[in-house]
């Protein structure tokens, strides 16, 4: 061996050690599948040091003809050592893929100075299926886990038997993060046992209330990434998690009621936009309705974290200005959305949505149908486990001409309720 050589063999053992067994694993959870849809997934994992990742992706298991998307964007790849975020295009509907995770380790010493350590990839092979009227009409609701760990891993437990084509994140997965690290706990190093719980079962988010408190939340991109900009339209250029997805007959539409305080609250120092924000998803409703495989869906449900209706009138609907504050309401946040639903009511009405699906309250709740509002809502449960106030999984499963809706309380480990609703072209009523 020449002298160069033996230098350039030490240099590349020092450069593999330092990259592997030196500082540990790079790779530092098992992917998240976020914002579902019919010709696209986002894939988000932790990485425990700087990193530049990739998912590799195909139709074959032994992905022979995977294609290799790497994270970031045009002109720079992206490079971070806390989490990856790989937003994969062009797939088919109702398809299934499969895929693994796997980044670069990088130095970055400044200037021109950087270079590749090692490489690593998770030697998992995980699968799913991308939305469409060809994919299973089956999806179910978790909404206010709240970072309870006791409720979130029942959770995973009961969803992993119910094993449906998607997940709807119905909001308040948050507290108040201020930090990455605890936005990376919540969605992608959970300590639950099934750490891998959204590997192969693709998520939908519709944040809460709590999603945008914290430093950190007032950035949820960063841990649950944006659609693409191509997939909408500029004037909807913020819009990057609301949803108009077909799951065989079932539309399903996600919404986001956003802070449960007035903008002109003091207490929020001007930093929320929770108006315009609602008034935006409006005109996004209006066209997403409007879409075919949307208004020719059999089956219309809507999720948002607040819910849209209430009938105590000491319930606070959360547009009392400036500050919350009525002598007549029982508290100074809202537990409903007034404003949301006097813009998004009448449009789902008008569509023929069948069932609204809520949170926030912390408590189950069903309120039926009425002859001037079409939709159900059923408002899940909360984190705390106890017979008044328990976490819910809310199953639907369309089984010939009926949506099949079952509450499952996981408290008493039975079933709540079920209900069953008829296609729109049989007419709206629901019976239990
Ligand atoms: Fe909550
Ligand atoms: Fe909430």
């Amino acid at each position: 061996m020449l002298l160069g050589d033996a230098a350039r063999a030490a240099e590349a053992i020092e450069g593999a050690l330092e990259g592997s067994e030196a500082e540990g694993k790079l790779i530092a959870s098992a992917p998240m599948l976020q914002n579902f849809a019919e010709d696209s997934i986002g894939i988000a994992f932790a990485v425990g040091a700087l990193a530049n990742g990739y998912v590799l992706i195909g139709r074959k298991k032994d992905l022979s003809d995977a294609i290799k998307f790497w994270c970031g964007g045009y002109r720079l790849r992206d490079i971070s050592d806390k989490v990856i975020q790989v937003r994969v295009t062009g797939l088919k509907p109702a398809t299934t893929y499969y895929y693994r995770i796997g980044a670069d380790r990088i130095s970055y010493e400044g200037g021109y100075k950087m270079k590749i350590l090692g490489n690593e990839e998770d030697p998992a092979v995980y699968s799913f299926r991308t939305a469409g009227e060809g994919t299973r009409g089956s999806f179910c609701v978790i909404n206010d886990t709240h970072a309870k760990w006791e409720a979130f891993g029942k959770v995973q437990d009961k969803l992993s038997v119910l094993a449906p084509a998607c997940v709807i994140w119905n909001g308040d997965a948050s507290n108040c993060e201020e930090k990455i690290e605890n936005q990376m706990r919540i969605f992608l190093t959970p300590p639950i046992a099934r750490t891998d719980y959204a590997a192969s079962t693709p998520y939908l988010f519709c944040p809460g209330n709590h999603d945008s408190r914290g430093m950190a939340n007032r950035h949820l991109e960063n841990v649950w990434m944006y659609r693409q900009p191509e997939e909408r339209s500029p004037r909807d250029w913020d819009l990057g998690r609301n949803f108009a997805v077909r799951l065989g007959k079932v539309a399903l539409i996600g919404l986001d009621t956003a802070e449960d305080k007035m903008d002109t609250n003091p207490l929020f120092a001007n930093l929320f936009a929770s108006e315009p924000y609602r008034k935006a998803q409006t005109e996004w409703l209006r066209d997403a309705l409007r879409r075919k495989e949307i208004a020719e869906a059999p089956f219309l449900v809507a999720f948002c974290h607040i819910p849209l209706f209430d009938d105590d009138p000491t319930h606070n609907p959360g547009d009392i200005a400036p500050a919350d504050k009525d002598p007549q309401y029982s508290s100074d946040f809202a537990y409903w959305q007034r404003t949301c639903a006097s813009m998004w009511g009448p449009l789902l009405h008008e569509a023929g949505c069948q069932l609204l699906v809520c949170g926030h309250m912390h408590r189950y709740r069903y309120d039926p149908a009425t002859q001037d509002r079409c939709w159900a809502q059923i408002v899940g449960g909360g984190p705390k486990m106890n017979d008044q106030v328990f976490p819910t999984v809310i199953e639907g499963k369309v089984s010939g001409h009926h949506l099949q809706v079952t509450v499952h309380n996981l408290f008493t480990g039975e079933v709540q309720e079920r209900f069953k609703f008829s296609e729109k072209k049989f007419g709206n009523e629901d019976e239990k």
